[in-house]
């Protein structure tokens, strides 16, 4: 069979909108197979029915994108291995912190030429250091992994609305042109770079600035104080990035991926939502709280993100290289209260 199939591992949010642009893709492209599968991780909605049924009846994700067909060749299965079985092509897109269990999962039942991208922003912290996502998939199963990062606010995807992405890839051009391939729609612009870990960096720690920059606005610091946190923000992405992966390239922070999700994140996004809310209640209401109260399912990355960070900080003895990142942590575990967001003296920046 020469035709590709394609599993979506992951329904969330933006899970959901990355099954509607590959499904409207695999039923235009001769060499795809019309359907996509997608694993939902399965839930009882409050009505008693299951989100995978309903999602099969219905064509949408009424918990996470509702009121969006996700095209009819979309067939939600909460069965993880047998969702994956038949694919060749593997798209993970789940909130990070369920990306260990599922490799685990996984592991040993990925079998033949199997390709992956990873659409995952944060990164894990083990005892030997930090490990990229990307990677993460790529050494548990034994496949090559491309990212696909960028300034995509889901719901407005869902809607059609342009943008771009940038799809980051190891060695073969070749394999980062079918992503590409298979992402691309007119109002979706995907470019290939030769950097996964710059790009993959990049979707990844513009989540901690996004953080930052919900304390801002929930402190009512005003615009420039906004731009200036970005900007040292963007910086510190870019050296963190650069020490951790001497190989990342500097044009990388000027693609989707880099400058343009930092500043939609910054300005639209769900961590700077919610911090701002956490600010504005002076800390008093803990992130958790916040997330399952305005999020209803969806997850943050950039709390968890920013305690990673931490953590590699530390590790490395790194701490005073990095005001921003280090702040943000400790604003996120109430050490420290949002106010300090531009309190940098104390550091030797
Ligand atoms: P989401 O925030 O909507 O998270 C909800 C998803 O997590 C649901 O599918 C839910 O079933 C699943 N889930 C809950 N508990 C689980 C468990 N124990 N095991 C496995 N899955 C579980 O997810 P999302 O918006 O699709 O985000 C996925 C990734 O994509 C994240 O890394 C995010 O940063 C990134 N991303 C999101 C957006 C966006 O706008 N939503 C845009 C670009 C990138
Ligand atoms: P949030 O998770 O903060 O909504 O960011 C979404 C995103 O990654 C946009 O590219």
């Amino acid at each position: 069979d020469s035709k590709s199939r394609v599993t979506i591992v992951g329904s969330g949010n933006w899970g959901s909108v990355a099954a509607k642009l590959i499904a409207s893709n695999a039923i235009k492209l001769p060499s795809f197979h019309d359907e996509v599968r997608m694993w939902v991780f399965e839930e009882v909605l409050p009505n008693g029915e299951k989100l995978t049924d309903v999602i099969n009846k219905t064509n949408e994700n009424v918990k996470y994108l509702p009121g969006i067909k996700l095209g009819r060749n979309v067939v939600a299965d909460p069965d993880l291995e047998n969702a994956v079985k038949e694919a060749n092509m593997l798209v993970f897109v789940t909130p990070h912190q369920f990306m260990d269990g599922i490799c685990k999962k996984l592991d040993g039942k990925i079998r033949g030429e199997v390709e992956a991208i990873s659409l995952v922003k944060g990164m894990e912290v083990k005892k030997e250091g930090p490990r990229m996502i990307s990677s993460l998939i790529s050494k548990q199963l034994g496949i090559n992994c491309c990212v696909l990062m960028g300034a995509n606010i889901a719901n407005e995807i869902a809607l059609e609305k342009f943008s771009e992405a940038t799809v980051g890839y190891r060695e073969s051009k070749e394999i980062a042109d079918t992503w590409v391939q298979l992402f691309s729609t007119p109002y979706f612009m995907v470019t290939p770079a030769h950097d996964v870990e710059g790009v993959e960096l990049c979707g990844t720690l513009k989540n901690v600035v996004a953080i930052a920059a919900g304390f801002v606005d929930g402190l009512e610091m005003g615009n420039n104080t906004k731009a200036a946190i970005m900007r040292i923000g963007l910086r510190e992405m870019k050296a963190l990035s650069k020490l951790l992966f001497p190989s990342v390239n500097d044009c990388t922070f000027f693609e989707s991926c880099g400058v343009a999700d930092l500043i939609t994140t910054c300005l639209g996004g769900r961590n700077r939502r919610v911090a701002e809310a956490y600010a504005q209640n002076g800390g008093k209401r803990s992130f958790d709280e916040l997330e399952a109260e305005m999020l209803q399912g969806q997850k943050l990355q950039g709390v968890s993100t920013a305690k990673e960070v931490y953590e590699v900080l530390k590790h490395n003895g790194w701490l005073e290289m990095f005001p921003l990142f280090a702040t943000v942590h400790q604003i996120c575990i109430g050490r420290l209260k949002p106010e300090a967001i531009v309190h940098y003296r104390e550091y030797k920046a």
